[in-house]
């Protein structure tokens, strides 16, 4: 009996998605007689039975494409909005994958994708994953689809931004997205010939950041690229963050105990620092010029790193994961995602990547090469 496949594209959007349903569905009807559903807007699309079906036809031309043909969302099986409340919704989604009559769910995303993929799992909903983010932040797979994109818009962006600030004598202060890692801010930084490179897994001195930037002055530099990651702090912000947050987390605990399931107010030490964060980039820049003396200006390329076609390197990975996926599918392999290792590809179980981060190591060769490259690391 040929095996029916149901597909979604689930968090941020990115370039290849829509390389990746090509991949996988062109593979499971010509080279393994399979049929794929795609379901609309992520997992909210398998709540509504909102699907479509993706034959040949469907699938053709959508490998350029931007985005995703079948829509995506953040919502999470066990945590839907639905009118104006928020409600577990896992036994509809499972009802309707069984009333589909689907062999697996091919779940297309980042780190809520997986956590959300392996909660249907554990309801009895056979799954495989692919992993899909700009920000590269999954564990146990070299790369995840669309980081080699939004690294080439992040650089050539970099590249751009030396006009204005040689020509002004100006510090640009560029913002590059990747939540909570800085594999998207490392790398464009080195690539972009920034000046400054700072990401969250190296909490920055702003002393150090003034002192590279007169250093370059000294040298008859006066203009500096400092790119920054979305999630970076200082190292003052993170002792205070840290100290909110275990505060919260006390809080947190405090409230399980007495059954409490109000959502937490983090305390306002925490909270304006949450606050803080999304206002770093400014903060920082408007020090800067106050330190150095320096105009100073921003850029903050946002989801600008998202949009358009993938990269050739990405449709490559679209195309090994695709059909990677298509072929553990033929042989029932489920419960894992499809990780790219080297050139190949291997199943690496589910549990094994749920609820983890692939951080920056602080040792990483990346690293190395900036600091031998004499760029200030914020330390
Ligand atoms: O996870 C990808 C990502 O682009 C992050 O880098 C960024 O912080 C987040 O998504 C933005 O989310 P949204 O698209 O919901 O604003």
């Amino acid at each position: 009996m040929a095996k029916y496949i149901g597909v979604l594209t689930a968090g941020g959007d990115s370039p290849g998605l829509n390389a990746a349903l090509r991949a996988l569905g062109k593979s499971a009807q010509i080279s393994f007689s399979m049929q794929l559903v795609g379901f609309k807007d992520g997992f909210r699309g398998l709540m509504e039975n909102r699907s479509v079906d993706l034959d040949l036809n469907e699938l053709s031309g959508i490998l350029t494409m931007g985005g995703t043909i079948l829509g995506t969302s953040r919502d999470k099986p066990y945590s839907m909005p639905v009118g104006n409340k928020t409600r577990d919704m896992t036994d509809v989604i499972v009802s309707n994958y069984q009333k589909h009559n689907l062999d697996v769910l091919v779940c297309i995303g980042g780190g809520g994708t997986h956590k959300s993929a392996y909660h249907l799992m554990q309801n009895g909903v056979n799954v495989v994953t692919l992993p899909k983010t700009i920000d590269n932040d999954i564990p146990l797979t070299d790369i995840s689809l669309g980081f080699d994109t939004a690294l080439g818009i992040a650089s050539e962006a970099i590249d751009r931004l030396h006009s204005t600030a040689h020509s002004h004598h100006r510090i640009i202060v560029v913002e590059i997205m990747g939540h909570n890692v800085g594999w998207l801010t490392l790398g464009s930084g080195l690539a972009g010939g920034a000046d400054v490179i700072l990401i969250p897994e190296i909490p920055y001195e702003i002393e150090s950041v003034v002192e590279a930037i007169r250093q370059r002055r000294r040298r008859g530099k006066n203009f500096s690229i400092v790119v920054v990651a979305e999630g970076a702090v200082s190292k003052n912000d993170a002792a205070q963050f840290e100290a909110g947050q275990s505060a919260t987390k006390s809080k947190k605990a405090r409230d399980k105990e007495n059954g409490k399931l109000t959502n937490i107010k983090v305390n306002g030490q925490a909270q304006k620092l949450m606050g803080l964060r999304s206002g770093n980039t400014l903060h920082l820049a408007r020090r800067l010029e106050e330190l150095t003396g320096l105009e100073s200006r921003v850029t903050i390329l946002g989801h600008l790193q998202r949009g358009g076609t993938p990269s050739s390197a990405d449709r490559i990975l679209a195309a090994r994961l695709g059909t990677a996926c298509a072929h553990l599918i033929k042989k029932s392999r489920y419960g894992c995602m499809v990780a790219a290792r080297g050139d190949a590809t291997t199943p690496v179980e589910l549990q094994k990547v749920v609820g983890k981060t692939k951080f920056v190591p602080l040792d990483h060769p990346w690293l190395q090469s900036a600091r031998l490259l004499g760029i200030n690391l914020g330390d």
